[in-house]
Order: structure tokens, then sequence, then C-alpha cells
């Protein structure tokens, strides 16, 4: 294995180059069928991992774990709740005491500043499993899936976001799409776009890589011609509920329906998501959304979400060999 990020942390986008970027999908790619066909090498064996997760996930974790054990580590899953971190202890001291113990750390929580503490202190590579501004893990599966999807070549490919783009997701497909060199377009309300200071720095990024990046709250303008339609849950983690009905009412709008799929002008447009969606009546807070406002789904209709252009689980699965791919970089 010829490439390598021995001992870098993955904390958001920006800290890496667009070839940094594009071999930790490649050396994706070349894991992931190391796994399909049943030939994978422990290249992580004797390695320990701790998993700091104080938000709630399903396939970030999994993926952590899943990845960790294929390569032959082993991880603790260490909770906030029942750790002193944060509650009788300083991110800054647990760090150093983790550091001391594993070789890895994975985060997932509020505040970017935590993770890079962690980083900063520990001594160890530190993983961004999440926080209210970035998910750099997340557009690594989401690059590796459109990837597969367009013939290997990101260059040239175009998609769209709708909905909420202040948060983690918007500010790091737009980080990634400037580095990647995609046709990026966010289309939302103006107060719903990535800071300006987030939008600046992409700006200044995309001249080099040659991508385009496009803000309008026209979703005719935005989607017309896109590969790739992307969206995300409208309330994130750890907002209150209360903020629904002012969410419901500037989204609307962008919700992707069948309707806005065709709008592409497109027949092979394909739909993304990061997931958890609130896209059918089956989960407590999608169904009392929905009810409340006569939805069927909520940011995504429920034909969109099971037609043959979602490629979401493509996208979940791809968290894994992605993750494999930051974890085997940095530790080998
Ligand atoms: N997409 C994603 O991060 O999913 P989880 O919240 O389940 O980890
Ligand atoms: N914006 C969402 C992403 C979930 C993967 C959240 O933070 O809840």
């Amino acid at each position: 294995m010829s490439f390598s990020l021995i001992g870098r942390s993955f904390l958001k986008l920006e800290d890496f180059t667009p070839d940094e970027i594009f071999g930790l999908l490649d050396l994706a790619e070349s894991l992931k069928l190391e796994r399909l066909e049943r030939r994978e090498e422990h290249r992580l064996a004797g390695r320990n991992l701790a998993l700091i997760f104080e938000k709630t996930s399903t396939r970030t974790r999994a993926s952590f774990e899943v990845a960790a054990y294929d390569q032959g580590a082993r991880v603790s899953n260490i909770d906030p709740g029942s750790s002193q971190m944060g509650q009788k202890e300083t991110v800054r001291d647990t760090a150093r005491v983790l550091g001391r113990l594993y070789d890895g750390i994975a985060f997932r929580g509020k505040n970017q500043n935590d993770v890079e503490a962690l980083a900063d202190a520990s001594g160890v590579p530190v993983y961004n499993g999440l926080t209210d501004q970035f998910h750099p893990t997340q557009i690594l599966a989401d690059a590796l899936t459109m990837m597969e999807h367009s013939g290997g070549d990101l260059r040239g490919i175009s998609c769209c976001y709708l909905g909420d783009a202040r948060f983690n997701m918007g500010n790091s497909l737009l980080m990634g799409a400037a580095k990647i060199g995609l046709d990026f377009r966010i289309a939302a309300p103006e107060s719903y776009w990535p800071a300006s200071a987030h939008r600046s720095c992409c700006e200044a990024i995309a001249t080099d890589t040659g991508a385009k990046l496009t803000f309008t709250e026209t979703v005719e303008a935005a989607v017309d011609g896109a590969d790739f339609l992307y969206t995300d849950i409208w309330v994130s983690m750890g907002e209150s509920e209360e903020v629904w009905a002012d969410r419901v009412g500037h989204l609307l709008p962008y919700r992707v329906t069948a309707d806005v799929m065709a709008m592409t002008g497109k027949p092979d447009t394909r739909f993304l998501h990061c997931l958890p969606s609130y896209h059918n009546l089956g989960t407590d807070i999608g169904r009392k959304i929905a009810d409340r406002f006569d939805l069927d789904g909520i940011e995504v209709s429920d034909e969109v979400f099971e037609s043959a252009a979602s490629l979401v689980f493509d996208q979940a699965e791809n968290r894994l060999h992605t993750i494999k791919a930051v974890l085997v970089a940095s530790l080998c």
C-alpha cells in the first residue's frame, strides 16, 4: 500500500489537498474490493481505537467498529454520559489519557473545537465522526458513491444540495465539492446558505481546482442538468423541536419530490441523502411532523427515496469503506 497519511487526524476536509482526498477514495475502492473478494489483510492488528459518541449514530459508529474489526483492530466505546469527559475532566485532559492508551480516537459531538482539542492534546490521530460544523467522513462516502455511478471520474459532475445548508452537511459538501472540482449548487433561502466566511474560503479553493460553486434561492435554476440531487434532514441532532414550524415554512419549496427530480431535465439524475431520513411515516418524529403539515415524508418524498434513482443505501455502505481508508491511511 503506497498511499499514506500516517499520523494525520481527519477533522475537516479543508486540511487535505485534492490529491490526498482522491488518494483516500482510491484506497477506499481497493479496500472495498478486498472485502468483497474476502482477501482483506489485518493491517491494523494489535491497534486499539476509542470511539466517543456524544450524539446518537447508526452508520458512523457501526462503520468505525466494522472497519476496525475487518482490519484486525479493537475498539472501546466511551460513552460521555458514563465517563468523566466534559463533566469532571476537561476534553484536553481526557485526550491526554486516551492518547496514552489508544492508537486513534473517533469523536462525534456538538463542537468542532472539541474534536480539534482532542487531536491537539492526545498525540494520536483523531477522526471527526460529525460535529455541528462538519461531517467530513460522510463526504468521502458521498464522493465514492458519485464516482461509482459516474464512470469513475468526478470532474465535470454536477450535484445540487437542497435544504438547510448552514449546518454540517451543507458546509462539508461545499468544501468537498470545492476540493474535488465539482459543479456544485446550493438551493435554499439565502439565510440557509453556509456562512459567508466559509463560502469565501471554498470559492478561493474552487479557483484552483476548477470547481463551480453556485448559491441560489431558485430551485429550477439550481437543479437544471444536475447529475445528483442531495438533501439532509431539516432539523439536525441537538436542535430544538420548536424550530420545525419555521423550517417547514422556509424549506418546503426545496423538498425533493418527483417534480424536482424531473426539473433537472435528465432522466438519469440520482438521489443522495446522508441518512437518517424522514421520508415516510415510519418514525415518531417523521409521523408527527408529516401529519402536522400534511406531507408524505419531509425533506424528500417517499416516492423519490424508494425510487430506482435513490442511492442512499450505497452511500450508507460506502461509509464503511471510506472510514476504513481513513483508518488505514492514518495508522499504517
Ligand atoms: N449519516 C450518518 O452520519 O449517519 P449516523 O447518524 O447514523 O451515523
Ligand atoms: N445534519 C444532520 C446530519 C446527520 C448525519 C445532523 O447533524 O443531525
